[in-house]
């Protein structure tokens, strides 16, 4: 189990690395008037995307789930702190999809947002991350 824990925490390392850069490129991008930067972040926030933050959050959801399959039923349904943790995750894929649209609205020109609106969009996997660690490590409840 410890090796699958570490193996869970390592993937969730480098997903986490790629939910705060990627938003950083979309607050740069949103603020480029020229065509060469345009394409340039284009190039970054696909391969970042594709190469690194989608293969993570599926190698944390396997280990994840691997972590899972060592406790029983009835263990899984009494730990509430799970449950919650659980519900931050899905919240997490949400905002990971939303952030694949914002990456497709990139690449076809179609980016509505400004710079000021990512920045504050950036600080939603800070919010997770904290609530996330506090509620596996902690146990508050
Ligand atoms: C993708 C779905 C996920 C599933 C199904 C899942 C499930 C689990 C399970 C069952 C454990 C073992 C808990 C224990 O025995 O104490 C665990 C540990 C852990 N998880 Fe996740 N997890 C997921 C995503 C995440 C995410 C997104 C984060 C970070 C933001 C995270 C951070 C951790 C940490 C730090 C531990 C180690 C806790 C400790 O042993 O003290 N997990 N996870």
């Amino acid at each position: 189990m410890l090796w699958v824990k570490a193996f869970h925490i390592i993937f969730v390392i480098t997903w986490f690395s790629a939910l705060f850069y990627l938003p950083r490129l979309f607050v740069y991008h949103a603020s480029t008037n020229d065509a060469a930067g345009n394409e340039r972040f284009k190039v970054m926030e696909r391969k970042l995307y594709r190469g690194i933050m989608t293969p993570s959050a599926i190698l944390t959801l396997i280990f994840g789930v691997w972590l899972l399959s060592y406790y029983s039923l009835e263990q899984i349904a009494s730990m509430p702190w799970l449950h919650a943790k659980l519900t931050l995750v899905l919240l997490l894929f949400a905002y990971h999809g939303v952030c694949g649209g914002m990456v497709r609205k990139f690449a076809n020109d179609a980016n509505q947002h400004s710079h000021v609106f990512y920045r504050w969009f950036n600080e939603v996997p800070v919010l997770m991350l904290i609530g996330i660690v506090i509620l596996v490590v902690v146990k508050p409840f």
